[in-house]
């Protein structure tokens, strides 16, 4: 049997590490790539969800973490920071406990998800909530890490987008060859970015004939990418991609462009109620952010080709956020009843 190692293993020689950079990892990557009879049906294709949420801390960035931190820890930091809405600092934290670095985690105050937040807490963080957003909170990062000694892990390191990369060779060794169209969410960038890059890589070796159109989709109400200038007060109950002012702009809009792609804007009710479909339909559940691929697909299916071959990236885990899931449900318990079968049986409509 074949033991995953995680990504740095899997995929050493894609990646910026040498012999002696040690191996931080947690057996990241390897998640499942799930066909959805769903999608598939409405578009008159293939939809496949590669499904981040099974990561070790339940989103995509425990791939760039665990290169972050292992160089990082290779070059002898004693501390690393990081901005976030809540899943970088989930993932940090966690890499960081096991190389023995020092988390620093700076966050949007009120504005994580509450597993998030347990999460850095538990990993030993000291969690600073900030008057402010995630663009506030990365500029503070930067500042911290420019003025002591402390590295600094948000996908700005280059080392983040190499890790995340590995997500579309999975894709491609999964399929046999890359999709015609990759869909995922777009908050700080990084992750489409990271994307483009790991199927051009495989498509110059020869590994795939093609490269896919890239799509991201972000929150209507944090769109700077779709509007052309920053948000300065960027609002979405997707508070993973509640960003303004993404660092990765630049590499995003070339992705787009340089794959004839596109990035557009979905709204929180498209994004609540894909997230339910998504978990009702096909036994997926993510959180809010993690659904705004699948809320973009649905939006777009006019313009799909018939007989393509989709993959979306379904970023992190429902878990991290049943508040907001929740939010959009009528009840959590539907029914109480006394101990008695035939009350149970009535309620559930079974007679
Ligand atoms: N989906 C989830 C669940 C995220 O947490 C993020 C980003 C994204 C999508 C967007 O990815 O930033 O590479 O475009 N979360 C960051 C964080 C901002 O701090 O955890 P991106």
């Amino acid at each position: 049997a074949h033991l995953w190692r995680g990504v740095i293993e899997e995929y050493r020689e894609w990646l910026p590490v040498t012999p002696e950079t040690p191996v931080i990892t947690l057996g990241e990557g390897g998640t499942p790539l799930v066909h959805s009879a769903w999608l598939s049906g409405i578009v008159r294709g293939d939809v496949w969800l590669k499904v981040e949420g099974d990561n070790p801390t339940g989103s995509f960035k425990d791939r760039g973490m665990t290169a972050a931190i292992s160089v990082a820890a290779g070059e002898g930091a004693k501390a690393v920071v990081c901005a976030s809405t809540g899943n970088t600092s989930a993932s940090m934290t966690a890499y960081a406990a096991r190389a023995g670095l020092t988390p620093i985690v700076l966050v949007p105050h009120g504005k994580i998800a509450a597993g998030k937040m347990a999460q850095a807490v538990m990993h030993g963080a000291s969690v600073i909530q900030l008057r402010g957003g995630f663009d506030q909170c990365l500029q503070v990062a930067r500042d911290l890490a420019e003025q002591y000694p402390v590295a600094l892990v948000n996908s700005v390191n280059p080392v983040r987008l190499q890790g995340q990369k590995t997500a579309s060779f999975e894709i491609v060794d999964a399929l046999g060859e890359a999709p015609d169209l990759h869909i995922l969410p777009v908050g700080n960038a990084g992750n489409i970015s990271a994307y483009w890059l790991g199927y051009q890589e495989y498509a110059d070796a020869g590994l795939a004939t093609k490269t896919p159109a890239m799509w991201g989709f972000q929150a209507e109400g944090s769109a700077p990418i779709v509007l052309g200038h920053p948000v300065e007060h960027p609002e979405t109950l997707a508070t993973a991609i509640r960003v303004g002012n993404p660092a990765s702009w630049q590499l995003a809009v070339a992705a787009r462009d340089d794959s004839q792609g596109r990035i557009e804007a979905v709204t929180d009710q498209e994004i609540l109620s894909a997230q339910h479909e998504l978990a009702s339909r096909e036994g997926v559940f993510v959180e809010p952010a993690s659904a705004a691929g699948v809320a973009g697909l649905l939006k777009s299916a006019a313009s799909v080709e018939p007989g393509s071959t989709i993959a979306i990236t379904v970023t992190g885990h429902g878990l991290k956020d049943t508040e907001t899931a929740l939010s959009g449900v009528d009840s959590i318990v539907d029914s109480v009843i006394d101990v008695d079968v035939h009350a149970a049986a009535e309620v559930a409509g079974l007679v």
